[in-house]
Formats: C-alpha cells, sequence, structure tokens
C-alpha cells in the first residue's frame, strides 16, 4: 500500500495487476489516471441515468481534456436494467460506435453498472480494457474490485458472467459524503461483513467515529489479499459470500424489493446467532460482537420466518448435489466453511 497526497494506492497482483486508487478528487482527475493506464482513443462511459446527472460531466471533462474521444451509454438505475436487452444494447452501442479492441469502458456508478459494464468489457471483442469509477460505498468495498462481472436471468441474479479484472480502479471518496441514507446503509451492509472477516476492520468498528476513506482502504486491501490468494473462487474467496446464502433468500423472498446490502446484513445477523447457537463462538463473544457490528449499522427486521428462508436457501445456486456450502462465525477474522447435508440446513439456521 502507497500514499501520496493524500491517495492512497493498492495493487492487485490477480491474473492481471492494476492499481486501486482510494481519495479525494479522483473524479475530477480521472482522466489523467486513465491515460496511464489506457492508450485508447475512444472511451465510453457506461452509467445510469441517476449517476449521469451527478458525476458524468467531470468525468467527460477530465477524458477530454486528456485526449480521449468520449462516448457515453446511459441506461436506467435499478437491477431490474442488469439484464439480457440492456447488456445487448450496450453491445449495439460499441459495435455502431466502431469501438475498437484498444479503446475502453469506464464503468462510473454502483454495483449494477460496474457489473454490467464490465460484463461487457469482458465480452465485445472478446475482451476490451476497463476502468471502474465506483460512486457507492458497496461498489468501492466490494463490487468493483477483484473482477467478478455479470447480469442477471429471470431465473436468478448473476447467472451469467466472468471474472475479469479491470485495469484501474478510482475510488473517489468524496462520493460517499452525498450518499442517500439507503444507499450509504447498503454499502455498510457488505462493511460489516469485512468487520467480521478482518480484525482490522473490527477494531476501526471500535472506534466511536468510523473513517470512511480508512473503513474503504482496509476493505479493500482485505479483498485485495483473498483474490490474490484465490481469484477464481475455488477456496479463499468464498469467505467473501458470509451471509450471502440467507441474505440471496430473503431477497429472493422479497422479490427483490429488499435490497442487496441490507439483506446481507440481515444475513450475516442469522449466521452470528446460529454460531453461538451451536457453540461455535462463546456466548459472551456473541453479546459483544454483536454489539460493536449493531453500533455501526443495525439490521431491520427480517420478514421472513426461518422455514421460508431454509427452503429458499436450499435452491441456492451455491449448492451442489445434497450439500450446501455455509459460512460460520468461529470468532473475528476466524470465518469458516462448513459443508452441510441439505437435510441438516435447519439444525444451521434456527
Ligand atoms: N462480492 C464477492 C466477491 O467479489 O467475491
Amino acid at each position: 500500500m502507497k500514499n501520496s497526497e493524500n491517495i492512497t494506492t493498492i495493487m492487485v497482483k490477480a491474473s492481471s495487476k492494476y492499481p486501486i486508487k482510494i481519495g479525494s478528487g479522483l473524479i475530477e482527475n480521472a482522466g489523467s489516471y486513465i491515460k496511464q493506464k489506457i492508450s485508447a482513443q475512444k472511451i465510453v462511459i457506461i452509467t445510469d441515468d441517476i449517476v449521469d446527472k451527478i458525476y458524468s460531466r467531470k468525468v467527460e471533462q477530465s477524458l477530454s481534456s486528456n485526449g480521449f474521444e468520449v462516448l457515453k451509454y446511459v441506461f436506467e438505475n435499478g437491477e431490474e436494467r442488469k439484464n439480457l436487452t440492456t447488456y445487448g444494447q450496450m453491445l449495439k452501442f460499441l459495435a455502431k460506435n466502431q469501438v475498437t479492441r484498444t479503446d475502453g469502458i469506464v464503468a462510473l456508478g454502483g454495483g449494477v453498472v460496474g457489473d454490467m459494464a464490465g460484463f461487457v468489457a469482458s465480452t465485445f471483442l472478446r475482451g476490451i480494457k476497463y476502468v471502474q469509477i465506483p460512486t457507492t460505498l458497496l461498489s468501492q468495498i466490494d463490487s468493483s474490485v477483484g473482477g467478478k462481472t455479470a447480469i442477471d436471468l429471470k431465473e436468478g441474479k448473476n447467472l451469467v458472467g466472468a471474472f475479469y479484472q479491470p485495469s484501474l480502479v478510482l475510488c473517489d471518496t468524496d462520493v460517499l459524503s452525498t450518499l442517500p441514507k439507503s444507499v450509504f446503509d447498503d454499502g455498510m451492509g457488505e462493511a460489516v461483513k469485512y468487520a467480521l472477516l478482518s480484525k482490522k476492520v473490527f477494531k476501526l468498528f471500535e472506534s466511536e467515529k468510523l473513517e470512511l476513506g480508512k473503513l474503504v482502504t482496509l476493505c479493500i486491501d482485505y479483498k485485495r489479499q483473498v483474490v490474490e490468494a484465490d481469484e477464481f473462487e475455488k477456496n479463499k474467496r468464498k469467505l467473501l459470500n458470509l451471509g450471502h446464502t440467507p441474505a440471496h433468500a430473503i431477497e429472493k423472498l422479497s422479490k427483490y424489493t429488499i435490497s442487496h446490502g441490507k439483506a446481507v446484513r440481515m444475513g450475516i445477523d442469522i449466521i452470528l446467532k446460529n454460531s453461538a447457537t451451536l457453540n461455535l463462538i462463546k456466548k459472551e463473544e456473541y453479546v459483544r460482537i454483536k454489539e460493536i457490528l449493531d453500533g455501526k449499522l443495525r439490521a431491520e427486521e427480517n420478514p421472513f420466518t426461518m422455514e421460508q428462508i431454509v427452503k429458499a436457501c436450499a435452491q441456492d445456486k451455491k449448492r451442489s448435489a445434497n450439500k450446501i456450502s455455509l459460512l460460520m462465525v468461529h470468532g473475528v477474522g476466524n470465518v469458516k466453511e462448513h459443508k452441510i447435508d441439505i437435510s441438516n440446513l435447519k439444525g444451521y439456521l434456527r
């Protein structure tokens, strides 16, 4: 990790090597950072209609003044748009505008934009370069890092995708202070996950005031280590799914009216409580951890019964044959995978 002029740089050494820059003022200067990484003629900004109104002009100006020809594709905000139709329209836009293999894409927005733009980049002309400029807490600490790209099918979320690393990630921490509360809390749901996975993040949670730049840096640095060790999610990367099995069940049961981060926060509460019930962590430790996590973000009330959740979990895409993999908490920084028989799931999720 390197610090200069208040910008922290974290290098990710996965199948390709790329920097993640974290700090203030990165959006205004995006063009000059991108120029150092991509020698493209055209850059296509992919963004949604909400982010477009707030940040596109700054990015466009910075790209133009650094000599890029700038094109822009804007789609309607929301997970419902992360589908085959939007994906097809994006590909056609690139083809019509004669984007070539040496041109590049900038994903400007939250998780939906990053996932879609990354997937387009991974498949258009068999792969062109892309840069992530995440504009939410959730996308800065989680989805923009590590190269998971995807679109949804009616049958389920993220069913089509690729592991495809960006050339650069710019996390401008200025954007965090203006996020609507519900969008901020969504990101905090994932931050709570990192607090259980990483002792350093948990320690930050113990401090009275959560310093956001530090939170983003610590979560990204934790994820960097995981991605470097297991880019294609064969083993260690599965840890990043902590709380996600019940969370995906809750999202699905709510017909996606409960957002991902909020469902993750609920899922973590379920896993933590059951880790204590199964004596994987001591009762006092459970109480202490819960108090610290709740102090930063309490889970909203989960409207479903455990019976409904268990049934929905049994259909999880991470299931194989009659086994399901569940991550349980044995302590802070000590999360372990349990491979459970589907028939035993009820005992783990009470
Ligand atoms: N969001 C989990 C991962 O990137 O693996």
